[in-house]
């Protein structure tokens, strides 16, 4: 149990909090003229999964409940929709009105609109945000603020860590894995950005997370976004992470949220290094035709999970993020 249960901050929610809020809060986005059409499909399934799963791995719950997540950086997850002050505005309103429909009391409420003011300002990607109450909330209830505050400072500096791996500046990128307040953010988004470094493939970057691995071989069992490190690393053809991994014990037969093996990855994401990884990966010999990585492929691409199926794009999203 981490500090965020002790202080009861998923607690104001009640019970399986961010599901509520979530489910409340996008009921009314599919009514709003704003809103709406950043939404172009049909079902907010995905959306709401994926927002409860922000809020739960936010607020420092259990990894297991945050495996619908498939973006680590809020600012990049928003970067392909125009957001101005308009959308932001708009957002918050109907936020407000959630909180009503969910009975988010003070001086909770407070904390989280203060929270999703920055939150929201942060996105903002066309003209000025608009101001932001810095004091919301505070007067109230003194320990929860300073926790959310922490908690956003630690989640800007996970945006800007993604930042710097995208940009291949590996020095900022392994200096902010290593900070202390990236810490709070939890070891499935450190698992996330290690993942994010395997899939960036820069000399450097692979060189730390070996490292980080061999130091801390309990890492190969973590998962983001429902994939283990090994899933990545068979996806982006690196060998020597596979062996790496294989022998610090990370499962092969582990499966992601949609049934799917790190040999799964190899076969349908792999553009280099497949041939090795899928032997490491009990894959087999190439014989004439079809590799026999390929056949488990389509073998089990029958067994995709449900959210797949329902279009959430997961395994796509997860590509695009790399
Ligand atoms: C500023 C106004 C905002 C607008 C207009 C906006 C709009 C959107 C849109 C269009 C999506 C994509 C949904 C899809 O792909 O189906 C999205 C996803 C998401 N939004 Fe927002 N959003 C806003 C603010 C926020 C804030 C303040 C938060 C959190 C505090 C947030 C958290 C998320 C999350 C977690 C996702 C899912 C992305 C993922 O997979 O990680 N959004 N948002």
């Amino acid at each position: 149990m981490d500090a965020t249960h002790k202080s009861g901050l998923r607690e104001a929610f009640g019970g399986t909090p961010a599901c509520r809020l979530s489910v409340a809060f996008y009921a009314r986005v599919e009514r709003d003229p704003i809103l709406r059409p950043l939404f172009p499909g049909k079902s907010f399934t995905c959306a709401i999964e994926e927002f409860t799963a922000f809020l739960t791995q936010f607020l420092g719950g259990p990894s297991e409940d945050s495996q619908r997540r498939w973006w680590l950086s809020l600012r990049e997850s928003h970067a392909r929709f125009e957001i101005g002050p308009k959308e932001r505005e708009a957002w918050i309103a109907i936020m407000v009105q959630a909180f009503d429909d969910v009975q988010v009391e003070e001086p909770m409420r407070g904390e989280l609109l203060g929270f999703f003011e920055r939150a929201s300002a942060h996105i903002v990607n066309r003209g000025v945000a608009g101001s932001v109450n810095q004091d919301r909330g505070s007067i109230h209830h003194h320990g929860a603020h300073a926790e959310i505050s922490r908690r956003w400072e630690a989640h800007t500096l996970l945006d800007e860590a993604v930042t710097a791996i995208r940009s291949g500046d590996a020095g900022r990128a392994i200096a902010l894995a290593e900070s202390p307040d990236l810490q709070l953010c939890g070891r499935s988004v450190l698992t996330g950005l290690l993942s994010s470094m395997v899939r960036c493939g820069q000399r450097t970057m692979l060189d730390y997370v070996n490292g980080r691995l061999t130091r801390d071989p309990a890492l190969t069992r973590e998962r983001y976004a429902g994939r283990t490190l090994l899933h990545e690393a068979a996806a982006a053809g690196r060998l020597a992470t596979v062996e790496l991994l294989l022998s610090l014990g990370a499962d092969p037969n582990a499966q992601d949220g949609g049934g799917h093996t790190p040999l799964y990855s190899v076969g349908n994401e792999c553009a280099a290094g497949g041939r090795q990884c899928g032997s490491r990966l009990g894959g087999g010999r190439r014989r004439r035709g079809c590799p026999p990585w390929r056949k488990t492929v389509y073998a089990s691409s029958h067994g995709c999970a449900a959210r797949q199926r329902g279009g959430c794009r997961g395994t796509a999203r997860s590509r695009r993020q790399h």
